[in-house]
């Protein structure tokens, strides 16, 4: 694994958009998956603004997102896809036919969570996955427990997500009770993996998935098995390594 400690989140935003940048340069027709929260917004301003300078073109990408709210209409401002449309495919030259969400309002989840997966194998698989970490090191929407499922797959969010999550809705109430989420075999399959943590309330789940025992209480910790995991963090989220000086 490589670890990155960036003296600020902006420094961060702009060594992972020219990570993805240079990825899609060599790679044109590159399949990225997309996380959503509050992570990756900064990096999704750097790509659009790369965009306008005539510096990228996302026109032969193909896109897959990590995961999506069960039972949340597609317009509703916290839905993923919403989120996706304001504050990235809207300002970028991506064919939306090419940028992919699982649908959280299939009448058939079950199928859908399988279309999805055939999707993402027809691609050719993810080249580059773009990661968050959950504050109980939950990766897409797979949340601790006794076992995790390797393909997409519907989960029950955990209490401490959804009230982490309350600050987007307004109350926990509003929040869904569950999502549709790629898995952590779909996940590690990725050729490259970009994990992303910013601020000091990440410090202490990034050690842990990082130098903490590899177990499913701890999703993110599968990571460390990875071959090619680059880990991006501001000095906050790093302060529990012991390595960022
Ligand atoms: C969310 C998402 C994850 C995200 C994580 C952290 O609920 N499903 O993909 O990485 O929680 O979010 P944030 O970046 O807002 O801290």
């Amino acid at each position: 694994m490589n670890i990155h400690i960036f003296d600020s989140g902006e420094q961060l935003d702009e060594a992972a958009a020219e990570t993805i940048c240079g990825f899609i340069r060599a790679k044109p027709g590159a399949v990225l998956g997309l996380a959503t929260g509050e992570t990756p917004l900064g990096i999704y301003r750097k790509l659009a603004e790369k965009f306008r300078e005539g510096l990228i073109s996302f026109r032969q990408v193909t896109t897959f997102n990590l995961d999506e709210y069960v039972n949340l209409p597609e317009d509703h401002p916290e839905s993923y896809h919403a989120y996706m449309r304001r504050h990235l495919f809207d300002h970028i030259d991506l064919p939306p036919s090419r940028a992919h969400l699982p649908c959280g309002n299939a009448a058939d989840l079950a199928a859908e969570c399988q279309r999805y997966d055939a999707l993402i194998e027809e691609a050719g698989g993810i080249d580059l996955q773009m990661l968050g970490i959950g504050h109980n090191g939950h990766i897409g929407f797979n949340e601790p427990g006794r076992e995790l499922a390797a393909g997409t797959h519907v989960v029950r969010l955990a209490p401490e997500t959804r009230r982490a999550n309350a600050r987007f809705f307004g109350s926990i109430d509003e929040v869904p009770e569950r999502a549709v989420t790629m898995g952590v075999g779909t996940i590690l399959k990725a050729r490259l993996i970009l994990l992303i943590a910013k601020g000091a309330d990440k410090a202490d789940i990034v050690r842990r998935a990082l130098t903490g025992p590899i177990t499913t209480e701890c999703p993110a910790s599968l990571l460390q098995t990875h071959p090619r995991l680059v880990v991006l963090l501001d000095r906050a989220a790093a302060k529990a390594l012991g390595t960022a000086g």
